[in-house]
């Protein structure tokens, strides 16, 4: 006798990034950040969860491979937190399924690389949570649920909602309001697209969680940053809001080149673009370049996470071009699902 429920849920790429914990224990940030929901079936985790009295202990398996929980890890903490939720579900509706008091198995698959940069983490304590909050029958609302996923992975709370989603920092020291909030759902602007050229899918060095501790303690130039982001984030919210891919592109590719100035001035220096970012850098401006001289304005935006691979956002209208441009420079590039080498988002043409 068991229970057990199945979701999918999507990555995330941040167009406003979070970089930087004011608290570690409780993840924290240093500042707001805001991204674009992926569509369902492109990059996505898919987590399945059975709880049971049979079960002796709670356990994960991670794309086909155990995984150890470790007590008061973050998966541990996501897991012991929704127990929590589920916990106050069965006293306030006298629920007479002890279910919180069950083991729970978890299993959980990527169908993109791990830890190569493209937010499998975002995807993957979001898809955690929501799992759970399936399982356990629970009525709580995607924002109640980030404030658990944001503990498992900062990023990953941003998920929970589809489109365009901020993360507000908060202000109260136990967390309760650094949680996230859709700012457009994907149909009000949903001519927009992710190209995702794969640099390189190897494992990144720096992991984000001790490359951006590193920074709080070494980097000047986050302060700045801090300080600068507010303005960004309303600036943000209205290009949105007013469907302004001007606006929208160059704010994100400000804000990309911003974090990892901030990950260079960072003592020892975290580089995560490599030569192939930076040539794809060149390669977008120079695209700009030529449609701005057209008064059509900017047509592409790159954005870097930490790792090498670019996410171009563009209008559906742009994508062939833009693809068909990166493939010119990069032969080596081939389509998505063979390669992972450049691969579209929403609405591939
Ligand atoms: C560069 O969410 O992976 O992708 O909270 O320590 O798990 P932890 O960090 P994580 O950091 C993501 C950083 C980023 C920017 C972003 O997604 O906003």
């Amino acid at each position: 006798d068991y229970w057990q429920a199945t979701v999918t849920t999507p990555v995330n790429i941040a167009v406003i990034k979070y970089w930087g914990k004011r608290s570690v224990a409780l993840n924290l940030p240093t500042n707001a950040s805001l991204s674009v929901t992926l569509h369902q079936d492109q990059l996505c985790t898919t987590t399945t969860a059975q709880c049971s009295k049979e079960f002796a202990s709670d356990r994960l398996w991670l794309n086909g491979k155990e995984e150890v929980i470790k007590p008061g890890g973050r998966t541990d903490t996501c897991i012991q937190e929704m127990k929590k939720l589920r916990k106050a579900y069965e006293d306030k509706y006298e629920d007479p399924h002890p279910a919180s008091e069950w083991h729970v198995h978890l299993c959980s698959f990527n169908n993109f690389p791990t830890a190569a940069g493209l937010a499998s983490s975002a995807s993957g304590y979001a898809a955690l949570v929501h799992c759970l909050a399936t399982v356990y029958r629970l009525p709580n609302t995607s924002t109640e649920l980030s404030l658990i996923a944001r503990q498992g992975s900062g990023s990953a709370c941003r998920s929970l909602f589809g489109g365009f989603v901020a993360w507000d920092m908060g202000v109260n020291e136990d967390g309760s309001d650094s949680k996230a909030r859709q700012v457009a759902s994907e149909d009000h602007w949903d001519d927009i697209n992710a190209v995702i050229c794969v640099v390189s899918d190897e494992k990144k060095g720096t992991s984000s969680t001790s490359g951006m501790q590193r920074t709080v303690e070494t980097s000047p130039l986050i302060q700045e940053r801090i300080r600068l982001v507010p303005a960004r984030m309303a600036e943000m919210e209205r290009a949105i809001a007013a469907q302004d891919f001007d606006a929208f592109a160059q704010l994100t590719m400000k804000d990309s080149n911003n974090f990892h100035a901030v990950c260079l001035d960072t003592s020892p220096p975290i580089f995560y673009m490599n030569d192939v970012s930076r040539a794809l850098v060149a390669l977008v401006h120079e695209f700009n370049r030529v449609s701005i001289l057209q008064k059509r304005g900017h047509r592409a935006a790159y954005t870097f996470d930490a790792g090498p691979n670019a996410v171009i956002y563009c209008l559906r209208r742009n994508v062939k071009d833009i693809v068909n441009m990166v493939m010119h420079y990069f032969p080596q590039a081939e389509p998505f699902k063979d390669t992972y080498k450049v691969f579209y988002g929403k609405d591939t043409p």
